[in-house]
């Protein structure tokens, strides 16, 4: 096309796609394409904030790292991440929520009853549930990876205090499809804020806060591997998670109780003298 104009430069980008190019690849980058077009229009996007967007993907790839992902965070504050995961999620099944850059594989066997907590302060939390199947039948051997942050909100990854493994398990559950644990209450925590996204957050007027959040990975053979997080239905940021991880279904009780009252058996038993907090959250994983 010779004459290209505002308002044919979208059919001419169609126009030069390739009928050999993969179906998907012409309905998704011609999608993007038309409504990259149409923001660009609809807003007249100036020449100086064209050069901001693109100096903020600039800025992203320039600290991009093997552990550090600033395009993912771009993409989890903009809730794309969240939106793609809901696009794809099984209403019968537990929701999913973000996995976030901080999960450490290779995590240490955790017991059934065992313990994340160790000498760390804060409100010991116990956590049990059920893994079903979507027919409500408990998952045997089900493997369960869990992680937090210490209660300085920092993952083990950002903090030079906490070895690789600190508030990391990874738990087989039982025959009858149970898992339980203790731990520390987790804590509500930035997401970082020192780059270009963080820069982005406050040009919006948002500040960086996700609820308080303990987070699963659950495996079993046969079912389509669940990511998800579980929220005390009491946290201050849980109508404002900054990167919109937040599910009814995800939101949780966690009941208080007397020391007297902690089950046996468990690697805390006869150690909590002080109340404590207790939570169950059973888990549905969809079929593969
Ligand atoms: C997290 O929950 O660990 C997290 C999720 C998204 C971005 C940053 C952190
Ligand atoms: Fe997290």
């Amino acid at each position: 096309m010779r004459s290209v104009t505002k308002d044919n430069i979208t059919d001419v980008f169609m126009g030069y796609l390739s009928q050999d190019t993969d179906p998907r690849m012409r309905e998704v980058m011609g999608s993007l394409v038309r409504h990259l077009h149409d923001f660009a229009r609809e807003t007249n996007l100036t020449h100086d904030e064209w050069r901001t967007g693109i100096a903020f993907l600039e800025g992203c790839a320039a600290v991009e790292s093997e552990d550090h992902h600033e395009f993912v965070l771009a993409s989890d504050v903009l809730g794309l991440s969240s939106l793609v995961d809901m696009l794809h999620s099984t209403p019968s099944a537990t929701s999913s929520s973000v996995l976030g850059p901080f999960h450490v594989s290779g995590a240490p066997p955790l017991e059934i009853g065992g313990d994340m907590k160790r000498h760390y302060g804060g409100p010991v939390l116990l956590v049990e549930g059920t893994i079903r199947d979507e027919a409500g039948n408990p998952i045997a051997g089900a493997e369960l990876d869990i992680w937090q942050t210490a209660p300085n909100g920092m993952y083990a990854s950002q903090d030079e205090e906490q070895d690789t493994y600190s508030f990391h398990g990874l738990m087989t559950v039982g025959d009858d499809g149970r898992y339980c644990f203790t731990t520390v209450k987790p804590v509500e925590y930035t997401v970082p804020s020192d780059g270009p996204v963080g820069d982005i957050l406050s040009a919006c007027g948002r500040h960086p806060w996700r609820p308080s959040h303990l987070h699963y990975i659950i495996k079993a053979p046969g079912h389509r591997t669940l990511v998800t997080e579980i929220f005390p239905e009491d946290d201050p940021y849980l109508d404002q998670d900054t990167v919109f991880g937040v599910r009814d279904d995800l939101v949780m009780t966690y009941h208080q109780k007397p020391a007297s009252e902690f089950p046996d058996g468990l690697a805390l038993s006869g150690k909590v003298t002080e109340p404590f907090l207790y939570v169950e959250f059973d888990v549905t994983l969809a079929s593969a």
